[in-house]
């Protein structure tokens, strides 16, 4: 299955090409930053989203920073670099894969220090692409372990969107739910609407008719009752930062969801890459959560939908405890609990 839009891509001119995912699904328009401030810009508005692509569109940026950095010897050039990094890094504060993109690019070039600084910058573009087609190719193989968990006609209920659009290709839930297609299972998806920005109705919905992959669209307030009716077999949702004890920090709505898959006995299943955990963190409750702009909340599409005075919370993730995780699905095979051994024992630690 080959998706037949881009995500994220560094084009022959070297810009970073965005499908711009504040317009779909009405609109899809692809827009091109030229330099790392755009970059940084496009991940805050939310352009590009999804822990994995942001990882990659982090490594990227970096990689157009390079390019325009005025150094004419490594020590400033490096120091510059870091720089950028660590304002790049605070465009978006959950998601760890932004923070490991940003650190694989500067441990590349700190090992690299001996090389010409023209050669160096290639070097970096270079593997800043690499970042992307690696994804792709993670994403397979998470998919290809996943998949065995999926049942032939069950129906799969994901929450946001952790597919193609989330990432550089093929998706971390969505691919898990790809592969088991591809597998030649019958599945249907049921995509949360994910309020309040709407990823599941806007962004998994489009993708997976793209693919032609069965999707029905339900409130999020849905999920309980449809669970109770025996409607739902399996959950599967993507991942923003996973902490050494398991805890999975994921879009708002994703714990209730978890709550919910236990008390149905319903299996609740977290589809993440290595570059996801952060094993420099005991459990969840250190995790930064983003708090977003209340009006995201207040507003639909533009359009108020509170009473005009009346605020918001926005807080746009949570944290789902390991208990409530039935398996982590990876690249490096399915993780079961006890998860802070199972962690140890297949993630590296630089994530
Ligand atoms: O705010 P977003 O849309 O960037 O949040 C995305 C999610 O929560 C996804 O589920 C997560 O990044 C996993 S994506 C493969």
């Amino acid at each position: 299955m080959r998706a037949s839009f881009e995500t994220i891509a560094w084009t022959p001119g070297g810009t970073v090409r965005l499908l711009d995912q504040t317009r779909l699904p009405l609109e899809e328009i692809y827009v091109e930053c030229r330099d790392w401030p755009e970059v940084a810009e496009a991940i805050r508005l939310m352009r590009v989203r999804g822990a994995p692509a942001i990882g990659v569109a982090g490594g990227m940026g970096m990689a157009l920073a390079a390019r325009g950095l005025a150094a004419d010897r490594f020590e400033p050039f490096l120091s510059e670099l870091e720089q950028v990094g660590a304002a790049l890094v605070r465009a978006r504060p959950t998601a760890v894969n932004l923070r490991w993109g940003i650190e694989r690019i500067l441990e590349f070039a700190r090992k690299r220090r001996d090389l010409p600084l023209p050669e160096l910058r290639r070097a970096i573009a270079d593997e800043a692409r690499r970042m992307r087609d690696e994804d792709i190719a993670v994403n397979r193989a998470m998919g290809a372990h996943g998949q065995a968990l999926v049942p032939d006609r069950a129906t799969i209920l994901t929450h946001c969107n952790a597919g193609a659009l989330a990432t550089a290709g093929y998706g971390t839930a969505l691919g898990v739910i790809r592969a088991a297609v591809e597998a030649g299972k019958r599945v249907s998806v049921l995509a949360g609407e994910t309020r309040p920005w709407l990823q599941g109705a806007r962004l998994t919905a489009w993708e997976l008719q793209r693919d032609g992959i069965p999707v029905r669209v339900i409130a999020d307030a849905m999920a309980a009752s449809l669970m109770r009716q025996g409607r739902v077999q399996l959950v599967v949702v993507g991942a923003d930062r996973i902490a050494a004890n398991g805890d999975v920090a994921n879009k708002i709505g994703t714990y209730a969801v978890a709550l919910l898959a236990r008390a149905h006995g319903i299996p609740f299943y977290v589809a993440a890459p290595a570059s996801t955990f952060d094993l420099r963190l005991a459990s969840g409750a250190a995790i930064p959560i983003e708090e977003r702009d209340p009006e995201e909340v207040t507003h639909i599409a533009g359009v108020r939908v509170c009473p005009p005075g009346v605020g918001a919370l926005n807080p746009v993730f949570d944290v789902t405890p390991a208990e409530h995780v039935t398996a982590i699905i990876t690249e490096r095979g399915i993780l079961r609990p006890p998860y802070p051994e199972a962690i140890r024992a297949r993630i590296p630690v630089e994530g």
